[in-house]
């Protein structure tokens, strides 16, 4: 059923993540075979994926020259690993975020794998040097840390590891742009890489602000729609500080030391219990009711795609 494509790319695992990546690939043109340990899930993954290209279609923000029974044609799912790795050019990895489990996945996968194949983590937080280290074939693996939503948020990380071979890493960054995503190097591998540090420090404010009375839940994520959220979705937080002054050195000969003394000020990392855990949740959960979850991400989605075309339309992205 998929005989069409530009070439094969496995994925493994099919939860919200391995959805993302097949539609992604397929709206470039590639055979996509998916491959998860659960029925179910597979079955799930191509009834939600069928439906999201039609929705896509209908409001006209389907990526890609295909239409969407093309790009699900491309798609198909395997509950045999092997199917999945061999022949694929690209293996994309995207089981739940533990330790253990990526390394049996990795040492299953790198026996299937064709020699110039890459293999690719979408791991979140753990370093390729700890996933990658027992494996035979470690210089074709690497990591690509996609941002939720990936179908809407282009950026990757990608991190090498230790033993990653150059050519994995421009394979990886020139699959990516041709794709349409946006990747990113990380040249010297952290815990949580950068997109997630960064979030956790806005997170780790956000939560202290709330806990020491200094402002209510909604008015901290307001902080970010009406303000901060503003600018970040168009210059980062160094061109932010440049734009603010006349050059970042004068932004900083004048408020440098202002800097260092409010950071000075920041509390240890929140504990994430006690009162102050249960009175953020429930205040959250009320405005944010779980039971609407779904409507809530169509929300967020639909403007998302407007802020992508808004970027696209000025050349900004
Ligand atoms: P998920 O829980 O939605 O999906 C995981 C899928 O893997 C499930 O379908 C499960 O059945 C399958 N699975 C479990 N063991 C397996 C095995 N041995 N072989 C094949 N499939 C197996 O998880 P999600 O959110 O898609 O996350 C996957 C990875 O992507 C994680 O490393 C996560 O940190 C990363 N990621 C997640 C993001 C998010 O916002 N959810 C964003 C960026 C990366």
């Amino acid at each position: 059923a998929t005989s069409q494509g530009k070439g094969k790319i496995g994925i493994i695992g099919s939860g919200l993540i391995g959805r993302s990546w097949a539609m992604i690939f397929a709206s470039a043109g590639y055979n996509v075979t998916m491959f998860d340990i659960k029925e179910s899930q597979l079955t799930g993954a191509m009834a939600d994926i069928t439906n999201q290209l039609a929705e896509l279609q209908k409001s006209g923000t389907l990526r890609g020259a295909l239409t969407a029974e093309q790009q699900r044609a491309l798609i198909s799912v395997t509950s045999d690993m092997k199917e999945a790795v061999t022949g694929a050019f690209h293996v994309q990895e995207c089981v739940p975020e533990n330790e253990e489990l990526k390394k049996k996945v990795f040492s299953e996968m790198e026996q299937y794998a064709d020699d110039a194949a890459v293999l690719c983590s979408s791991v979140s937080y753990i370093e390729p040097s700890k996933l990658f280290a027992h494996l035979k074939r470690r210089s074709q693996f690497i990591a690509a840390h996609p941002t939720n939503p990936p179908y809407y948020c282009p950026l990757v990380e990608i991190i090498p590891s230790p033993w990653t071979e150059q050519s994995v890493v421009s394979r990886t960054r020139t699959l990516l742009e041709e794709v349409g995503q946006v990747p990113v190097t990380v040249k010297k591998e952290i815990y949580g890489f950068a997109l997630n540090r960064m979030q956790i420090a806005i997170v780790n404010e956000a939560w202290r602000l709330v806990a020491d009375g200094v402002m209510s839940p909604e008015d901290v994520d307001k902080v970010f729609t009406a303000g901060l959220g503003m600018r970040y979705a168009f210059c980062g937080p160094f061109e932010v500080i440049h734009l603010n002054a006349e050059g970042i050195a004068s932004y900083l000969e004048r408020y440098g030391s202002t800097i260092q003394r409010v950071s000075s000020t920041f509390g240890p990392p929140p504990a994430f219990t006690g009162p102050v855990y249960d009175a953020i949740v429930q205040d959250n959960d009320a405005h944010y009711p779980l039971d609407k979850l779904q409507e809530m991400r169509g929300w967020r989605d639909a403007r998302l795609v407007a802020l992508a075309k808004l970027k696209k339309d000025m050349e900004d992205n």
